[in-house]
């Protein structure tokens, strides 16, 4: 089986790999190929992967190449996970934002926006030369902002694209975790969009546990998610939010904090993963220990600014694993061998969530097997979570309207009606200031 991973010199793709290195079963990936625009950086990650198959007998092959057609024909699954504009571009996301006083972040508010605006385009090739050149592939998408990128690629693809992230299933372990509850056994009523969605049970043998821990202060305290928000919040919640909820409800104090930060992350991640991509160049240097160190780093210092606001102090040791890796492979798995499973992944709605049309790609749990993700029924959202999500799916809709028309006055519409920018005249600078440090917003006139 090839599974094709566009983005490849990206530094997270060692995770991916070293997932498939742990499947030894039958109908298992045995060809990966490694496309990116950028071959020092399919090198770097080269050498990464080969120190990591170095002891496993049978290891996958790993190929690069720079052809983006050569990579998807013949893929059998197709993994996105690419950064238009680099690390430089997500710095530069932050600053336009921050100047103007609103949220700079990658997925969330102004920020995202940007990110979609220059992403959407090539995500949207991406799919029409899958369709073209490798039809029954399978495509996982990473690539943030991933509700968004996942509904661009999904009208060219329909459901044989579909959005992960790892920030739901960590956010169900947690609570399984406090809960004594077998994460494996636990089903996690989650819904929303990607990086906006609430848990709002954790039934285990059909009884719902989160009851017994909304009633816990000690409990609730807990966990990453009770630092960040505080127990009294998510009481009056009667829910638990993703920790990306936390841009909203303490929208001020994050803006104030990113505002004050020596780098902000992407600026602090461009500056890191530079020096990674640097040390790969020298042959003498072990590049899996380089590669390990700086991906410590990188998990240890996720949401710094957020949990500093908070008073939430360090992350939790079972926190730093990740875990998008096993998310996909999870997927991966249940698609090509009918492994059955239920997974929270971001796919079209049809119908689960019932305020918006079934075209609108959401986060949900799935019931996957090898017909595809298919979106459990959920109950509704309560009207504040409602009015969020339809606040920001409209958003992306503008989004997704700019990137096909090419319209300038779309892209300050997109912004202009964020819960998280508070001015039509502050969305009309965001539109200058973006389109004149990213090139790859050329396109708005
Ligand atoms: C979480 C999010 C991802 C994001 C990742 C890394 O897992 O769900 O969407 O890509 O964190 O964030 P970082 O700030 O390290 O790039
Ligand atoms: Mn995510």
């Amino acid at each position: 089986m090839k599974l094709t991973i566009l983005g490849g010199g990206g530094f997270r793709v060692p995770l991916v790999y070293g997932a498939l290195l742990t499947d030894r079963g039958e109908g298992r990936v045995t060809e990966v190929v490694l496309h990116d625009l950028d071959d020092s950086r399919l090198y770097a990650v080269a050498r990464v992967l080969a120190e990591q198959a170095a002891t496993v007998p049978d290891a996958p092959t790993a190929t690069a190449t720079t052809d983006l057609d050569e990579a998807l024909r013949g893929a059998d699954f197709v993994f996105s996970a690419i950064r238009v504009g680099g690390l430089e571009g997500r710095a530069n996301d932050e600053r336009v934002a921050l100047a103007q006083g609103v949220l700079g972040q990658e997925t969330v508010g102004a920020g995202g926006i940007a990110y979609g605006l220059r992403t959407v385009p090539v995500a949207v090739d991406i799919a029409q030369r899958v369709a073209r050149l490798a039809p029954d592939a399978w495509v996982i998408n990473f690539t943030n902002p991933a509700g968004l990128v996942t509904e661009a690629m999904s009208r060219h693809l329909g459901d044989r694209v579909i959005g992960i992230c790892d920030s739901p299933v960590g956010l169900g372990r947690r609570i399984a975790k406090v809960l004594g509850a077998n994460p494996r056994e636990a089903f996690i009523d989650y819904v929303g969009l990607n990086h906006l969605g609430w848990v709002r049970g954790l039934r285990v043998a059909g009884r719902d546990e989160l009851p017994r821990l909304l009633a816990d202060p000690d409990l609730l305290g807990s966990f990453e998610e009770g630092k960040l928000f505080g127990t009294d919040w998510l009481q009056s919640l009667g829910a638990i939010p993703n920790e990306y909820l936390h841009y909203y409800y303490f929208n001020r104090e994050t803006v104030r904090a990113y505002s004050e930060v020596e780098r902000t992350r992407g600026a602090f991640l461009r500056d890191q993963q530079a020096q990674f991509y640097d040390e790969m160049k020298r042959p003498d240097t072990s590049a899996l220990t380089a590669w390990d160190r700086t991906r410590a780093e990188r998990e240890a210092t996720y949401m710094s600014e957020n949990r500093e606001t908070a008073g939430a102090g360090e992350r939790d040791a079972d926190d730093l694993s990740g875990g998008y890796e096993k998310v996909a492979l999870a997927l991966m798995r249940a698609i090509a061998r009918d492994e059955r499973t239920t997974l929270i992944l971001n796919v079209r709605n049809q119908g689960a969530l019932s305020v918006l049309d079934a075209d609108a790609v959401i986060e949900v749990p799935c019931l996957v097997d090898a017909n595809g993700a298919h979106p459990v029924a959920v109950a509704p959202l309560p009207d504040h979570a409602t009015g969020l999500v339809c606040a920001v799916k409209g958003v992306e809709r503008e989004v997704l309207a700019a990137a096909e028309n090419g319209s300038r006055t779309t892209a300050v519409k997109a912004f202009a009606l964020h819960p998280l920018v508070d001015s039509v005249n502050v969305a009309r600078r965001l539109v200058e200031g973006y389109t004149e440090v990213h090139p790859g917003l050329a396109y708005l006139k």
